[in-house]
């Protein structure tokens, strides 16, 4: 872990392993009670990590129908009318990061509600600088571990409040 530094962005990190997609669906649930209107997630790992499943877990929390929530690999942005909306981004099909900017999506990281990113690392010089980072990586057939990482004060407050999800725990 870093030493504090004021010269340095804040930053906190976190840990939740699941072992089945139930886990999935609580951590999903746990974020959606701890994100603030505004909020951006930037979620990464590989191919078929859970990105897509992390995201239905948050939006079937915020009232979003389940079978709305598909993984918008061909488009690069579903909007879903939950209790709060949700823009769901997929960078994964982009040509580079010039096309994000060129689609306007950036005015996205101004609106209300919860903006998900996945793939985010191919428009990470996009990515506004307060964030929660999450980064997906199997671990078995059903097994996943969730590393968080928190960008600014808004996000470490989001942190604190999920460590009380039993599970969460902090980076050795
Ligand atoms: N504990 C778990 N948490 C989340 N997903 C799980 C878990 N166990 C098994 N899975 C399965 O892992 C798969 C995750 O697929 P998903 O589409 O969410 O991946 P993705 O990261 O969005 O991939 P892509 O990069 O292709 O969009 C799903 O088939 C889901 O059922
Ligand atoms: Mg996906």
């Amino acid at each position: 872990m870093a030493t504090a530094n004021a010269n340095l962005p804040q930053m906190k990190q976190a840990i939740f392993e699941s072992h089945g997609e139930a886990e999935t669906e609580s951590l999903g649930a746990a974020l959606a009670a701890v994100l603030p209107n505004g909020s951006v997630v930037a979620l990464d790992g590989a191919l078929g990590a859970g990105k897509t499943r992390l995201v239905q877990a948050i939006a079937a929390a915020s009232g979003v129908d389940r079978q709305e929530c598909v993984s918008p690999t061909f488009v690069l942005i579903h909007e879903y009318a939950g209790r709060r909306p949700i823009f769901h981004f997929d960078a994964y099909r982009l040509r580079d990061e010039d096309e994000f900017v060129e689609l306007g999506a950036e005015e996205y990281f101004d609106r209300d509600g919860l903006v998900l990113i996945e793939w985010a690392e191919r428009i990470e010089r996009s990515l506004p600088n307060d964030r929660l980072e999450i980064r997906i990586r199997p671990l078995g057939a059903t097994s996943r571990r969730f590393e968080f990482t928190a960008w600014g004060a808004d996000y470490e407050q989001a942190l604190d409040a999920l460590a009380r999800l039993p599970g969460i725990t902090s980076p050795q």
